[in-house]
């Protein structure tokens, strides 16, 4: 039995990926939280045939707690997306806060659960998100993940989109660092099957990975960030932990996790010099969550190796104003 939670039900990301996850054969029940109109979202996705039975609740009447309790897994997309002109830093005072409050209830209602966190600034949140399970005294490294998939979305297609492949699904692009602007790391040279980027093409395709959310800010001119794209690609991640947790062997998926508590990030650690404690690395799922980070950094060229330095610089402040939030965070009250 499989019960997935979605915190932040409501919302432009929120109403999709809790679309797919009703969907999904996968589970059994499903939990939607909201600020805003989740039993309205629920009442909808519970006419849809499929396995999972649904709620949805509001703050009140106790309504994290219910959410929360026996939950398996726990995908986060609550908070503020970014308007034309902010960087995902800027939407740090708002959601570091409700980040912080979400994680106290998983910490106090769900401790062992997976968490996947949607919520930008994801460099921060993260952090905020281990701080907060830390003070409770039930941090479990291997199960707390910053979702970058996206990012690995994005490359796959925009790499088809110069090589002529069809379907972009069988381009494999490794995505490592963070999850904004530069600190966004693809490495082009790993691509599986290999790909030949044309040298003219290749710093644009860096740069539209790096900054294709950009192109949808830019879109939605003032209507938001990427929603569907995002629903998809949490969809993806979160079947990925739920199909390992089954028991399927052999998942390998980029997300962002704390280094020294995976098995293997302490090479990747050593690898970066040191210092930088979250990282997004290929990582390999297992029933207990992140089983194994591989270290894809001795083998990349020296393009890559630039862009990693530049990407260290902006992933150290990031990490650290994290830190310091929730270090310095009045305890939430529940
Ligand atoms: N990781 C990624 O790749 C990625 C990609 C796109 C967007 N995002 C981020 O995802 C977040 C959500 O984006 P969106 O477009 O769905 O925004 P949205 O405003 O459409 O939805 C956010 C939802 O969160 C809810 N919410 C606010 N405070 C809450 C709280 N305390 N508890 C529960 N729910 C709360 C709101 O009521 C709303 O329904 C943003 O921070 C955005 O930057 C991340």
């Amino acid at each position: 039995m499989v019960k997935a939670v979605v915190l932040g039900a409501s919302g432009g990301i929120g109403q999709p990926l809790s679309l797919l996850l009703k969907a999904s054969p996968l589970i059994d029940e499903l939990s939607l939280y909201d600020v805003v109109n989740t039993p309205g979202v629920a009442a909808d996705l519970s006419h849809i045939s499929s396995p999972a039975q649904i709620t949805g609740y509001l703050p009140a009447d106790d309504g994290l707690e219910k959410t929360l309790t026996g939950a398996d897994i726990v995908v986060i997309p609550a908070g503020i997306p970014r308007k034309p002109g902010m960087t995902r830093d800027d939407l740090f005072k708002i959601n570091a806060g409700i980040v912080r409050d979400l994680v106290t209830g998983i910490a106090k209602f769900c401790p062992k659960a997976f968490i996947l966190i949607i919520s930008n600034p994801v460099n921060s949140t993260v952090p905020i998100a281990a701080e907060i399970l830390k003070a409770h005294k039930v941090f479990d490294p291997s199960r707390l993940f910053g979702v970058t998939t996206l990012d690995v979305v994005r490359a796959s297609t925009f790499t088809a989109q110069i090589t002529g492949e069809k379907d972009s699904r069988k381009i494999v692009v490794p995505v490592i660092g963070g999850h904004s602007g530069e600190t966004i790391v693809p490495l082009l040279s790993l691509a599986k099957p290999a790909c030949d980027i044309p040298a003219d093409k290749l710093d644009g395709l860096v740069h539209r990975i790096q900054f294709g959310g950009d192109e949808v800010v830019a879109a939605k001119n003032g209507g938001g960030s990427a929603t569907l794209s995002m629903a998809f690609a949490g969809f993806r991640f979160a079947e990925s932990v739920i199909k390992a947790l089954k028991g399927e062997k052999g998942i390998v998926e980029p997300t962002f996790v704390y280094l020294p508590g995976v098995s293997g990030g302490d090479e990747v650690s050593k690898s970066l010099g040191g210092g930088i404690d979250f990282f997004a690395v290929p990582v390999e799922l297992g029933p207990q969550g992140a089983v194994k980070a591989t270290n894809p950094i001795p083998t990349i060229n020296d393009n890559e190796k630039k862009l990693l330095e530049i990407a260290i610089k902006g992933l150290k402040g990031n990490i650290e104003k994290g830190v310091e939030f929730a270090r310095a965070a009045e305890p939430a009250k529940l």
